[in-house]
């Protein structure tokens, strides 16, 4: 009986020095790749409910409410004529340093504004302008036949899922649909995982720290708060370049 007690805690040692030595060092098997993609962290959900505002959904993201989608009506207002003079796109795209082929996913395309202005960047890549409205998605099709832009695919995401390869984007655009996006947490997963390590975001919003600029509440945000929703999913803020009159314009890039 003694010696079966002696062996029994000769084996419970040993299992012990195992667990120190597995969680010590990797086994010489398991040898790691050069530059291992990071993996998105594990998030808590960071939701809560409350009553809605007028322009918001009564879901609240780390605190801001989220605001309802724009709807493809309103495509006049994304292709006014004010908009170069009142957020001077071209300006953020002259900023916006591309490989020639290099793949971006406009995220929240609408009708294209920004994914035909940023095409002849990428004349070996594509511009995938992504939206949950086929509207726009048919909008954008109209518009790259009548242009002669062969590079700008439009592409059908969910409101929770970009639906797009593991590792296939450079880079992702997303100005002035992120703060709508009624499932911010699934779709920076997603974005995570579609972006290849090293890619950058780029995330256009109106300051809301600005009361100058002339939009409502919930279609604005603060940089702190868009630090905030970014980092958490795992993304790394890299600048805020501010050309723009009304917008950040803020960096992030993929680890
Ligand atoms: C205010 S519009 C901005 C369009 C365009 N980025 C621009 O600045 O001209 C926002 C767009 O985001 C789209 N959107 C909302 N949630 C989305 C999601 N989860 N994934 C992709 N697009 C989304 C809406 O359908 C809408 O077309």
């Amino acid at each position: 009986m003694r010696a079966f007690a002696l062996l029994v805690a000769l084996m419970m040692g040993a299992g012990t020095c195992a667990f120190i030595f597995w969680s010590g060092r990797e086994p010489e098997t398991a040898k790691a790749p050069a530059n291992p993609p990071v993996a998105a962290p594990k998030v808590e959900n960071a939701y809560t409910m409350g009553p809605a505002s007028a322009d918001g959904i009564g879901k609240f993201f780390h605190g801001r409410e989220i605001a309802k989608v724009m709807g493809h009506p309103a495509i006049g207002w994304l292709e006014r004529d004010e908009r170069e003079r009142e957020e001077a796109p071209s300006r953020a795209i002259e900023a916006l340093d591309l490989q020639p082929n290099a793949v971006i996913a406009d995220i929240g395309a609408g009708s294209g504004y920004h994914s035909f202005r940023i095409a002849p960047k990428v004349p070996l890549g594509s511009v995938i302008a992504v939206d949950i409205q086929q509207e726009m998605l048919d909008f954008v099709s109209k518009r790259a036949k009548e242009l002669g832009i062969t590079n700008v695919r439009p592409h059908l995401g969910a409101i929770d899922d970009l639906k797009l390869p593991p590792a296939s984007l450079d880079a992702a655009w997303m100005v002035d649909s992120y703060h709508e996006f009624s499932h911010p947490q699934e779709m920076l997963a997603s974005i995570f995982k579609a972006m290849k390590p090293g890619g950058r975001l780029f995330l256009l919003e109106f300051r809301a720290e600005d009361p100058r600029v002339p939009i409502k509440p919930l279609h604005k945000m603060t940089e702190a708060q868009a630090k905030l929703e970014l980092e958490s999913a795992g993304f790394r803020f890299v600048s805020n370049l501010r050309p723009l009159p009304w917008q950040h314009f803020l960096v992030f890039s993929r680890p």
